[in-house]
């Protein structure tokens, strides 16, 4: 990611001004995501402006899994026929208004792929549920595929992101 962004897990930062223009997601921040961290359920990641220390954006991350039906016939065909699939859901990803179009969305979205790339637990694709058809847009431009039976939800095989991670 392009300095001036730190990337941190969600700890003791203050987090009362983060406002991304979306009620649900600035009071998931606020009140959520310090109970499910700690109850195991998601992981939280924040990017800090290193100027004014301000919580720029944030993303969670869970393991989930897709049914193998669910995957369009060009992307399972390399799969093996086991009903389903690991996935790491981006459960949520949230953007503050003042730190907005200045690709700091489309550095979260690199950093989680690259997180659940890197994990020890194997992993095929990246699942995002998109809240709003702005946010689903959002996914579609970074080459994510609208899931036919939900169309609010996306995913990318995590290969995609190999090559910018040197993965190969
Ligand atoms: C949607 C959101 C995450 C985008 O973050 P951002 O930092 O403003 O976007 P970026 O500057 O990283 O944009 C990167 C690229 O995505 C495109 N883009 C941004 N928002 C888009 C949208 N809603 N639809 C389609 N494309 C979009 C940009 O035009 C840019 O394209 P380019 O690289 O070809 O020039 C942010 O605006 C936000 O947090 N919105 C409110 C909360 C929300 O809707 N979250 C979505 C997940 S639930």
């Amino acid at each position: 990611m392009a300095t001036p962004f730190v990337m941190e897990a969600l700890g003791a930062q203050p987090r009362d001004e983060f406002d991304c223009g979306v009620d649900a997601l600035n009071r998931y921040l606020k009140s959520q995501a310090g109970q499910d961290i700690r109850r195991g359920v998601a992981r939280c990641f924040v990017a800090i402006d290193a100027g004014s220390l301000a919580i720029a954006g944030y993303y969670t991350l869970s393991a989930c899994h897709l049914l193998l039906d669910e995957i369009p016939s060009t992307l399972a065909k390399k799969l093996p026929h086991y009903p389903e699939v690991p996935a790491a859901r981006l459960g949520r990803l949230a953007i503050d208004v003042r730190f907005q179009g200045r690709k700091l969305g489309a550095s979260l979205l690199a950093d989680a792929a690259l997180r659940a790339l890197r994990s020890e637990v194997a992993v095929v694709f990246l699942l995002a549920d998109a809240k709003t058809e702005a946010a689903a847009a959002f996914y579609r431009h970074h080459g994510f595929a609208p899931d036919p039976q939900t169309p609010l939800r996306h995913f990318i095989p995590l290969a995609t992101f190999a090559k910018a991670a040197g993965g190969g």
